[in-house]
């Protein structure tokens, strides 16, 4: 009983301090295990890490239905130096604050012969400077909604849905396994949605398809920085909304600088918003897609979901 009540007071301490935004740094244990992106339990099946980040598990204590997903952490171990990691699996049974750190982040740290370290960790904005994605979970309908968010420079606290251009708002609910869902469905397979992050940031995408397992790039990450308190929003919108066949929007390259001019399309899709959101941010979109003269980098990579845990 008195183990039990440590726990669960140590993880609420652990969570509020998090929301403070690396304010404060946790205390910790750090292990490793082999690694899990694509099969762990936020569920990044599509992603790729960038190179600068490397993989970590959070323990359950501290899960919160997935709500750590996707977060930047920087690490520091006993040597002194730290680490940049992401959050993308549970380390189920595991202490307050604890890391299951993948094989190269820990090595990173430490000697893998010590087997387990003593970390200090606080959440910051993740060195992302490409464009956020939703993810269709395999199955959605009409009937069935499930999206993730991959990508983001920031954690996501919520996901809504419109299908009146933005005039109302539909809740989603996140699940333990990382995807936003609503079990009835919006009724139709075109919908615009909405991103928060947790310093109230906002990432609009209009016109997205409800198709199973689609990924749609939207044109804009969160923007401000760490702990900012202005809301900003960023208008973004999927190739997926004026063509037939393209499911993946590339992000364009001239998407690093917003232009503060809007357009006529923008401002009449956020006419309801514009009190909410003083704030707008128009993103440059490039339509149609442009054939790149040479091929960029694939921002997006499939690969086969390794379902054996490691
Ligand atoms: C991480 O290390 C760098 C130097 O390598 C240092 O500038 C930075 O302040 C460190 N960050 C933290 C959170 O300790
Ligand atoms: C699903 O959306 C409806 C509105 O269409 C909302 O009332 C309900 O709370 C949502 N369900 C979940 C689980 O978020």
């Amino acid at each position: 009983m008195h183990f039990s009540s440590a726990i669960a007071a140590s993880a609420v301490f652990a969570l509020a301090s998090g929301a403070v935004m690396g304010k404060r740094a946790l205390s910790g244990q750090a292990t490793f295990y082999g690694g899990n992106l694509h099969g762990g339990t936020c569920s990044f099946s599509t992603y790729t890490l960038p190179s600068s980040i490397f993989g970590t598990a959070l323990s359950d204590s501290n899960w919160d239905d997935a709500a750590e997903c996707g977060a930047c952490i920087t690490v520091t171990g006993p040597a002194g130096n730290n680490i940049t990691a992401m959050i993308v699996d549970m380390c189920p049974g595991c202490g307050p604050n604890h890391l299951d750190c993948f094989p190269d982040a820990f090595s990173a740290l430490a000697n893998p012969t010590l087997g387990v370290i003593d970390v200090t960790w606080s959440y910051i904005t993740c060195p992302i400077s490409t464009p956020l994605q939703l993810h269709n979970k395999e199955g959605v309908s009409a009937y069935w909604f499930s999206m993730q968010v991959v990508n983001a420079n920031k954690r996501v606290t919520s996901l809504e849905v419109s299908t009146d251009g933005g005039y109302t708002w539909k809740s989603t609910t996140r699940q333990s396994y990382n995807f936003f869902e609503n079990s009835s469905g919006f009724g139709t397979s075109m919908v615009d949605v909405k991103v928060t992050s947790i310093d109230g940031d906002v990432v609009l995408v209009k016109g997205v398809e409800v198709t199973p397992n689609l990924v749609v790039t939207a044109s804009a990450n969160f923007g401000g920085s760490s702990g900012t308190v202005a809301t900003s929003a960023a208008v973004a919108s999927s190739s997926s909304s004026s063509s037939t066949s393209v499911t993946v929007q590339y992000p364009p390259p001239n998407t690093k600088a917003p232009i503060s001019t809007s357009t006529t399309t923008t401002s009449a899709y956020l006419a309801p918003q514009s009190t909410s959101y003083p704030a707008i941010v128009v993103y440059p979109v490039i339509t149609p897609t442009p054939t790149p003269t040479s091929t960029p980098t694939p921002e997006i990579v499939y690969v086969t979901i390794d379902a054996c845990p490691a």
